[in-house]
């Protein structure tokens, strides 16, 4: 088991080895056996203070990091641009100049397509402390991992030829950013699964992202392919990952992505479809989810549905992401 992370940032899943995400899984499940059991393990990270950052709202990220450092012995401290310098401009240096003086840990979730990641990354080359991405507009990795932790609970760990697909959706409202199936993506080709990616014309991924998982394909035996067809690609999935993102690479202007949107309302996951699905397959969604237009209530509370096991990981993941790149050596 890899174990020398003390220190390290996790701002993609592309910057870990699977040596070191299968670390950081294994001591998930560990932190996870004792949550259930009541197994005190509030000295891993006591007196330890992580700084979270947020720019965009969050509901599951900042409860399960927030709850994870308090169970860990730690403290979060919940960070805004206008409750902070951030907001008048103070830059990365200054920023984490500062507050890795105070503590052992800052993470950031900046969606800005173009800015989030790079923000995260200049911060990184700032502070000696773990920079922690909780979501860029490249990459979500604790959502990520959090998933595979789920799928390889369901299917075991050797995940060889079964078949993810991760599939757009129609959902009104809001612009929702890439990372979400970027992330996807790009870690499940490197544990085993073969992966189809589904989308109407005008929802393309970041060419970077698609050229990683063509890479990982490659180099791991396991199969990549895009397809415009949401039925198709549902044929004998193991795995549905159906949601919804915005045609960033072409526009993010509201009513152009909500007149882009409109043509494929019919893309929704309804029961029909996750018929065309293995049998045993599992439903996901990362959330929130948009009932009734992303999924319809059937498939989100049916039997397929694993979208609070998700959820739930979120919390393990990342205390086990915690307890190894701010606990450290004795
Ligand atoms: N899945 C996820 O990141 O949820 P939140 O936006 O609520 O944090």
């Amino acid at each position: 088991m890899q174990t020398r992370l003390f220190g390290k940032d996790f701002i993609s899943t592309e910057d870990w080895s699977v040596d070191e995400l299968t670390a950081m899984m294994d001591m998930a499940g560990d932190l996870k056996r004792r949550f259930a059991i009541g197994e005190p393990h509030d000295h891993i990270l006591r007196s330890k203070t992580l700084f979270m950052l947020f720019l965009e709202e969050s509901t599951r990220t900042r409860n399960s990091f927030e709850s994870g450092i308090t169970q860990l012995g730690g403290h979060g401290i919940y960070l805004t641009p206008s409750a902070t310098q951030v907001g008048h401009g103070e830059n990365a240096r200054d920023t984490g100049g500062v507050l890795q003086r105070y503590g052992h840990g800052i993470s950031v979730r900046d969606c800005r397509t173009g800015i989030g990641q790079a923000y995260q990354y200049e911060l990184a080359n700032e502070v000696d402390i773990p920079v922690i991405s909780m979501q860029d507009d490249v990459d979500h990795p604790c959502q990520a991992m959090a998933d595979l932790m789920t799928i390889r609970e369901k299917f075991g760990n050797n995940l060889s030829g079964r078949k993810f697909v991760i599939s757009w959706t129609y959902a009104p409202k809001y612009v929702r950013p890439l990372s979400v199936p970027q992330a996807l993506v790009m870690l499940m080709t490197r544990f085993g699964m073969d992966v189809t990616l589904a989308h109407p014309k005008g929802f393309e991924l970041m060419p970077k992202c698609l050229d990683s998982a063509r890479q990982h394909a490659k180099e791991n035996g396991t199969k990549f392919e895009i397809v415009n067809d949401m039925d198709e690609s549902f044929k004998d999935a193991d795995i549905i990952y159906a949601k919804s993102w915005g045609p960033i690479m072409e526009t993010e202007e509201p009513v152009a992505v909500q007149a882009m949107c409109d043509q494929y309302k019919d893309w929704i996951c309804d029961e029909r479809r996750m018929d065309l699905a293995k049998p045993k397959s599992i439903y996901m969604h990362c959330m929130p989810i948009d009932r009734g237009y992303e999924a319809t209530n059937a498939v989100v509370d049916g039997p397929h549905s694993v979208i609070y096991d998700e959820a739930e990981n979120r919390l393990h993941i990342q205390k086990a992401l915690m307890a190894l790149t701010m606990g450290g050596h004795l």
